[in-house]
């Protein structure tokens, strides 16, 4: 135990006025047996007038989410700021609800990760996990703020200090508002208007192979509403609108492997096809699936594809090779006096056209299946991260706030 220091020895003055870029709090953590909200209010802990900036964002933050919980009260004599040599602020609140009915006098800690971990006993799993979390926030920008407490006792005996968590700050705009000016955010050029131009081709070209094909495996001119009636050629032209897509699309692939050798954009070179290199790579990719499947928070950022992400479109793409493969064996069955075309339809003679055809569909629908996922994720990582990802196909550029560590780029400045 040691004893607080008689209140006149701490001084109060504030952190400094003017000149600071706004802040905002996104989001609080509980590491110890608070809830999220009282951490968050304990970090809020400061004097009414106080003109730190960093206070000022919490208790806004406190506010908007829970005004049922006050800000502590600090008096001003009760505060000892942080400093360039302490990077910890000590502030002494009195009656705390720590719920259940419960108050306690607390002696509050909140400053730089190391400082005050430097300062509380703790496990080594919970080091470890609050780090991770830590980590994680500060790729994406947020610097953690932590929170620890000590009770104070009868004759200002200080107990000893607990780990309660931590607030994320940010500066600029909170996550999932549209606010904050360019100073805040960088706008960082990804897509080269190649890729661009071949995504939104191979768009149109597989909504027309899926509407032309659908007729072809469904011919809709032959139900029974139209039986008897001339249809004329309308199957020849949707056939032949299909097998001219059929080579487009061949020459958009052709074109991006080209690309993948010969680009200078290193989004589009080959070793992006794989990306898991390394042991990192691997334990990246858990991380972004807990974090689609809601079990994670944050997943690291990335500023081209997360590891996810790539073998999805690399397994779309060895996909989409196959549906050229087994197109092209039915096409070539027309011209099997060409050895050309008989030695490309090897598949309908190895397993049977029916068996190809049925291929051929199911190709189909496991790329529809694709398409609803991918619009799903990308509308998702738009809303949720707030990086334009969605435009960026069109413009080229996402946004993404400045101080962000992406792991496949440097730090955003
Ligand atoms: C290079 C690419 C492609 C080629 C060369 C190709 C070629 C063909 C050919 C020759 C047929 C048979 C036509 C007939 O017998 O009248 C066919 C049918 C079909 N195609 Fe494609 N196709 C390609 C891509 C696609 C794509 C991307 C889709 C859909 C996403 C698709 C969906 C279908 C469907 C559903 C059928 C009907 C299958 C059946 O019941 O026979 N095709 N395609």
């Amino acid at each position: 135990m040691t004893t607080l220091d008689h209140p006149d020895a701490i001084p109060a003055g504030p952190a400094g006025e003017g000149g600071y870029p706004p802040l905002t709090v996104g989001g609080a953590y509980t590491i110890g047996k608070l809830s999220s909200s009282q951490v968050m209010a304990l970090a809020a802990a400061a004097p009414w007038d106080s003109s730190d900036p960093v206070d000022a964002a919490v208790a806004k933050a406190l506010r908007a989410e829970r005004p049922d919980i006050p800000i502590p009260d600090v008096g001003p004599w009760d505060v000892d700021p942080a400093s360039p040599q302490r990077r910890y602020s000590v502030a002494r609140t009195r009656s705390f609800d720590m719920g259940g009915g419960e108050t306690s006098d607390l002696v509050v800690l909140r400053g730089e990760l190391n400082a005050v971990l430097a300062k509380v006993k703790t496990t080594r799993e919970t080091r470890a996990v609050l780090k991770r979390n830590a980590a994680h926030n500060n790729r994406a920008g947020w610097r953690p703020l932590l929170v620890a407490t000590a009770p104070v006792g009868p004759g200002d005996q200080v107990g000893e200090f607990t780990l309660q968590g931590f607030v994320t700050i940010g500066i600029g705009a909170r996550q999932g508002e549209v606010l904050g000016g360019p100073s805040n955010w960088s706008r960082v050029n990804v897509w080269s208007i190649s890729l661009r131009f071949q995504h939104w081709l191979n768009v149109a070209v597989i909504f027309t192979l899926s509407c032309t094909g659908f007729l072809i495996m469904d011919p809709l001119f032959r139900s029974s509403a139209y039986e008897g009636e001339q249809t004329g050629f309308v199957m020849g032209w949707i056939r032949f609108v299909h097998f001219g897509a059929a080579f487009l699309w061949v020459v958009i692939g052709l074109t991006r492997i080209v690309s993948a050798f010969t680009s200078r954009d290193p989004h589009l070179r080959w070793p992006v096809f794989w990306p898991l290199k390394k042991k990192q790579d691997v334990r990246n990719l858990g991380q972004v699936v807990q974090h689609y499947l809601f079990i994670k928070h944050e997943a690291p950022l990335y500023l081209g594809h997360n590891p996810l992400q790539q073998l999805a479109y690399t397994g779309l793409y060895a996909l989409c090779a196959v549906q050229m493969g087994t197109g092209f064996a039915l096409f070539g069955l027309y011209h099997q006096s060409n050895w050309f075309w008989a030695l490309i339809s090897t598949p309908c003679h190895w397993f049977g056209v029916p068996l190809v055809r049925l291929f051929h569909s199911i190709i189909m629908f496991l790329i529809w299946c694709f398409v609803i996922g991918h619009v799903y994720l990308a509308v998702r990582a738009d809303s949720l991260e707030r990086h334009g990802g969605i435009s960026s196909m069109i413009n080229g550029g996402v946004w993404l706030r400045r101080g962000a560590q992406p792991v496949d780029a440097p730090e955003i400045g």
